[in-house]
């Protein structure tokens, strides 16, 4: 039967504004008419004539308003000329399997259907995603597209009578003819393509002995943590059943629920709480991993639950990569982080002779650099961790890359670091987030810091808490130049660099969807005083970042909501 689309009129809607990460907001947002259909239908605007014969995937973490979300997108693509839609089963795909689906089909792009980390059900929040042909997320300009798009638009085209209700739900190739053209819909096993991915980068065998154990090393206990997520369908695939974890203690929460079971799905140490717990309640357990909603972020913890920080985590990476068949075989190029991470890496790569880049906070800065061949390895101080096998970050591969590197060295998470920072000193890293502030408060810390940055007296001057001082060399709001192609980010955070190298940084989030986040981060390097606490190592940069920024007096806030 051939089916006919129609245009639909519409009107804009205010604030479709794509984050650091796609757009995000409260599903009921989402939920209102049209709305949904607006976004979709200026993503493909924005394609033009690429989407005439594409194909594109669809998929994402699963929480509520997905199968909705995902129904909207089948409609709007066959009448838009989209040839076909690989589309995950029941609409699961994780973030890094939607990138490598990208690019090993070689298809135009990708829509992932989450909030990333950031809680979900019907009272919390949705989000979509546009990935372009490099697997990446969209840049800026086409994400600014985009919303330029949604300010203007006028109507959206659907297949209205297009049936699909449980289409998603079994696999399967389904036929349409939709204005005299054919449009398929290929409903796909989630994990197969990423699985074999994995397989082709890590030597399983070997992990698989790890975990397993073997006559001469006892087994490798993990407790591997997807906080119902949508990494748990992943989790039960490559730690279960090709590696040999058990599925009563090796592994939690792997259900993906449509609302996280009411948790807040982000891998850090107040949120993963019971990761944390679990570790420390039962000293047989040598390893613990968290992983967000979607799956691209990660949380390492060792025996104890010995915190490593994820600045920490990328430094350690980079330093052992040549442990790991893939980067055996095509070998290890540039390192880069985000600007806020601490700068652990760059002395690794100083040390191993490798392109060392600093980019904007948002995984979409390290892809140019990875299609030119210059970067093998990056992270970010927000639990992110990946390589070029992919353009998105990932978290099951990163675990696979510190198992390899634990069944390389037979060492422990804690003496691995400890080797590290004896070798290249330590940089102690703090976060402070306060999450959910009156907008107007953080917009006007931010002035007042601005204006602090612009004047010139800050140039030398000394700040002491709790005994310890530190003299202030250079102050900018950070802007970026991508090497590759040019383009300029500016306004990417308030940076207040001391003499000695410690760095305070201020920055609101971009990922939220109500009211505004302030981030402030903290990196201290020691070359010999490696095995502090770190809280306790930072306090006196802390207390004079808070008085800098005059926080308290801005936004009447006592105390961050989450340290890390
Ligand atoms: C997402 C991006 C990351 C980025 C993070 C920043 O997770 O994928 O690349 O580091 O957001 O979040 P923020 O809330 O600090 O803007
Ligand atoms: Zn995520």
């Amino acid at each position: 039967m051939s089916l006919t689309s129609v245009i639909v009129e519409t009107t804009p809607f205010e604030g479709q504004k794509p984050g650091t990460s796609g757009l995000r907001k409260k599903v009921k947002v989402f939920m209102e008419k049209h709305y949904t259909e607006n976004f979709i239908q200026c993503i493909l605007n924005v394609l033009g004539d690429k989407v005439k014969g594409s194909t594109l995937i669809v998929g994402g973490d699963g929480r509520y308003f997905s199968k909705q979300a995902i129904n909207i997108i089948i409609r709007l693509a066959s009448a838009n000329g989209v040839s076909k839609l690989v589309i995950g089963q029941l609409g699961l795909l994780s973030t890094p399997a939607v990138s490598s689906l990208i690019r090993r089909h070689n298809v135009l792009g990708g829509i992932v259907l989450t909030a990333s980390h950031n809680p979900g059900g019907i009272r919390h929040d949705f989000g979509i995603k546009y990935n372009i042909e490099n697997g990446g997320p969209a840049p800026d300009y086409v994400s600014d597209a985009v919303y330029e798009e949604s300010k203007k638009i006028t109507s959206y085209k659907t297949t209205p009578k297009l049936e699909t209700d449980r289409l998603i739900d079994i696999l399967g190739t389904y036929n349409f003819n939709v204005d005299g053209r054919d449009f398929v819909v290929e409903v796909i096993d989630s994990t197969a393509d990423y699985v074999g991915l994995m397989k082709q980068i890590f030597d399983f065998p070997k992990l698989r002995t790890l975990i397993r154990g073997t006559e001469k090393r006892p087994p490798f206990n993990v407790l591997i943590d997807s906080m119902n997520g949508v990494t748990g369908v992943f989790v039960r695939k490559i730690f279960v059943e090709e590696l040999g974890a058990s599925p009563d203690n090796n592994v939690c929460r792997i259900v993906p629920l449509d609302n996280f079971g009411e948790i807040h799905p982000d891998p850090n140490l107040t949120y993963a709480k019971d990761l944390v717990d679990k570790v420390k309640a039962n000293t047989s357990y040598d390893f613990g991993v968290a992983f967000d909603g979607d799956g691209d972020r990660n949380m390492i913890i060792g025996k104890n639950a010995f915190f490593v920080t994820p600045s920490d985590s990328l430094a350690v990476l980079a330093n052992n990569l040549d442990c790991i068949p893939y980067f055996q075989k095509n070998g290890v190029h540039g390192f880069a982080r985000s600007m806020p991470t601490a700068a652990a890496v760059d002395r690794v790569a100083e040390k191993l002779k490798k392109e060392m880049f600093e980019v904007p906070t948002g995984w979409k800065y390290f892809g140019n650099l990875m299609d030119a061949g210059r970067l093998s390895l990056c992270g970010e101080e927000s639990f992110g961790t990946g390589s070029d096998h992919i353009r998105e970050k990932d978290g099951i591969w990163a675990v696979l890359a510190w198992l390899s590197v634990i069944e390389h060295k037979n060492m422990s998470v804690e003496e691995i670091l400890k080797e590290h920072w004896s070798i290249y000193g330590r940089n102690y890293f703090t976060r402070y987030d306060y999450e959910e502030c009156e907008s107007d408060a953080a917009n006007q810390m931010m002035e007042h810091l601005e204006n602090l940055i612009a004047s010139p007296d800050l140039i030398g001057k000394t700040y002491t808490a709790h005994g310890k001082s530190y003299k202030i060399s250079k102050v900018d709001n950070f802007s970026y130049v991508d090497p590759i192609d040019k383009s300029v980010a500016k306004n990417q955070g308030i940076r207040v660099l001391f003499e000695d190298g410690s760095r305070v940084i201020y920055r609101l989030s971009g990922t939220g969807s109500s009211g505004a986040t302030i981030r402030i981060y903290i990196d201290s390097y020691e070359k010999k005083d490696v095995l502090a606490d770190a809280q306790d190592m930072l306090k006196p940069l802390v207390r004079i970042a808070l008085d800098i920024s005059q926080l308290q007096k801005f936004t009447g806030l006592e105390k961050p909501t989450v340290i890390t």
